[in-house]
């Protein structure tokens, strides 16, 4: 029987709630489709490091990150927490993962389940269909920022963007797979925002380039700002839609709206082939932390894309085909916090997958 063994970062706020729901639905796939998981639970968060001095080398010890590397999969809760520094744990938790792994890609699926979770009139499942390719390790989070006359009236702050042609390429070749692989409209769109920031023309460069590989995906191309008017007016032109770092962060939580709500968004932070990162999209929420309270879909999702990636498909499939059809049948009356208890929301899914509920 194959083993896969997963490094558990549960995190912050809701972060251990969610992920315990999301670890009880992968147990379940895992024993119906023949495999089983090694995991191994590690307890960086905010409260580890307030525990142990607040010492920045706590934050994510040195010798638990080769551990963690050592794995074939990380899934990680949900990290931050207002009594840090703002983005400091983040920082050295979300972001020391992206960069070190050079998790180079952020896979994060749209998909509409049902029309009843989507604020849009008149649209539809047929309509929001996308997956979002976010660069993952340039841009403005490489973390080159600085400040000059701190304090002072005339205080200078900078944050740099950087990309390099390898690091752009690589987002962009993957977006052109997967809109082969998808299969459906077949479609990359570049989102940018050359106009105004002369270093995207990079973007657009490699994009042609690497398009001309691909005669057979059509290309479309949106600035971010009307990417946002696009996706809200005409969402059913999206299929794969590749972007930068910062804009792919900022659209994805649009996307994610587009689907019910940071409640379903999952994500997946993947080095193909090597070990990848998975986690709901959503934050630590620490005002519903411990009440039972959080909606666990979107880190069941991300659940199911980590057997995806595992080479687990069928049990990937299977945990998202659960939730559709409980979410289809309202069961799952709404993924909004408060709406079921995240326990509750586990034990549907178990039971889904396991054929123990009563058909409706
Ligand atoms: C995300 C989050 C992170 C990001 C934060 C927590 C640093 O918003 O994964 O989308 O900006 O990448
Ligand atoms: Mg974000």
């Amino acid at each position: 029987m194959k083993q896969y063994q997963i490094a558990i970062l549960a995190g912050d706020g809701i972060g251990p709630e969610v992920t315990r729901e999301a670890m009880k639905v992968l147990d379940t796939a895992a024993s119906i489709y023949g495999f089983s998981t090694k995991k191994t639970e590690y307890p960086f968060s905010t409260q580890y490091w307030l525990d142990h001095g607040q010492k920045d080398e706590m934050i994510f010890p040195q010798a638990s990150f080769e551990e963690v590397k050592q794995h074939h999969a990380v899934y990680l809760g949900a990290i931050g927490d207002p009594r840090a520094p703002v983005g400091k744990i983040e920082y050295g938790i979300i972001a020391k993962l992206r960069f070190e792994l050079d998790l180079y890609i952020n896979l994060r699926p749209v998909r509409l389940y049902d029309e009843r979770l989507c604020p849009l009139k008149d649209k539809g499942p047929k309509d929001i269909d996308m997956v979002f390719v976010r660069e993952n390790t340039e841009g403005a989070y490489t973390g080159t920022f600085g400040f000059a006359h701190k304090g002072l009236p005339i205080e200078v702050a900078s944050q740099v963007m950087t990309y390099t042609r390898h690091g752009v390429e690589r987002a962009i070749r993957y977006s052109f797979d997967l809109a082969r692989a998808r299969n459906k409209q077949k479609k990359v769109t570049l989102i940018d925002k050359a106009n105004a920031l002369r270093s995207h023309d990079l973007w657009q460069r490699t994009f042609h380039e690497v398009a001309r590989e691909y005669p057979d995906i059509k290309t479309d191309h949106a600035y971010i700002d009307a990417a946002c008017m696009w996706l809200i007016k005409n969402p059913e032109w999206f299929d794969v839609a590749v972007t930068t770092n910062l804009f792919g962060d900022i659209i994805t939580d649009l996307g994610a709206m587009l689907q019910g709500g940071m409640g379903i968004a999952a994500s997946g932070n993947l080095h193909p082939g090597k070990v990848s990162l998975f986690e709901p999209i959503h934050g630590s929420a620490p005002k519903y932390a411990g009440q039972n309270k959080a909606c666990p879909v979107a880190a069941i999702l991300a659940a199911s894309m980590m057997c995806d990636y595992l080479g687990e498909k069928k049990a990937g499939e299977a945990i998202e085909n659960a939730i559709i059809d409980l979410i289809r049948t309202k069961r799952i009356r709404s993924v909004n916090t408060g709406e079921h208890a995240t326990t509750e929301v586990g034990d549907m899914v178990v039971a889904a997958l396991t054929g123990k509920l009563a058909k409706v």
